[in-house]
């Protein structure tokens, strides 16, 4: 039986205070710290680049979940490695050779891990599963934080959760969008693994609280 993990994604952190920020969830019992890299033009934002991943790194001993929204990741994926990254996770509809990208993640020395859209079907990820070290399902369409969470992604994590079984395969199982005290035992039960939570954490008005119920739930 995995250990279920809590990803605070600091899109919702207050940046005034971003070193507290990373160390409350810390403390409270997060996992992974999830760091959202957008770029104008894959989405519709721009957050920060790998400056802000190698500070980030000097503020937490958790893993750094860098998820990349940008156009050609291929270019930058050195430099958040060399940056800290842990996890590095492109999107499946923005990368051309999906099976180069993820190999490369790892002779760099991270984790490969690939995201899907709200629109992109599981299925298209069939050929690279026994290659993904995570696989990321998008449960709103990226850009912002605070949007709400998309049923149809409960039936991609379960398909996912099948196959993993079914083929004895070892990726983690993500899911990214809108998760909340509310719906996360549902998606637990679908057989997610990492939860993703922005703005229901740094928004909520206790986040050592929050954290504590979210790890029971799950
Ligand atoms: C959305 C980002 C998410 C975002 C989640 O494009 O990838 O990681 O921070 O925020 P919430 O949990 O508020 O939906
Ligand atoms: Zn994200």
């Amino acid at each position: 039986m995995i250990n279920k993990i809590l990803a605070p994604s600091i899109l919702s952190a207050d940046f005034r205070n971003l070193e507290s920020q990373i160390k409350l969830v810390e403390e409270a019992g997060a996992g992974f710290i999830h760091c959202d890299i957008m770029d104008g033009q894959f989405v519709p934002n721009l957050t920060f680049g790998s400056i802000i991943i190698e500070a980030v790194k000097k503020c937490t001993n958790l893993p750094l979940d860098v998820h990349l929204m940008i156009k050609n990741p291929d270019a930058l994926i050195p430099d958040f490695v060399k940056a800290g990254a842990d996890f590095i996770t492109v999107h499946a509809e923005e990368v051309v050779h999906l099976d180069r990208s993820l190999n490369r993640i790892k002779e760099l020395g991270a984790k490969a891990g690939v995201a899907i859209n709200p629109s992109t079907p599981v299925e298209s990820l069939s050929e690279i599963l026994d290659i993904a070290d995570l696989i990321l399902v998008m449960s709103v369409n990226p850009g912002f934080g605070g949007q709400k969470f998309i049923p149809n992604s409960l039936k991609k994590i379960k398909r996912l959760a099948d196959w993993k079984k079914g083929y004895d395969l070892s990726y983690l199982i993500e899911v990214d969008g809108g998760v909340s005290l509310e719906n996360v035992r549902e998606i637990s039960e679908a057989g997610c693994e990492v939860f993703v939570a922005g703005s229901s954490v740094y928004g909520s008005k206790n986040i050592n609280t929050t954290i504590k119920k979210f790890l029971e739930i799950i």
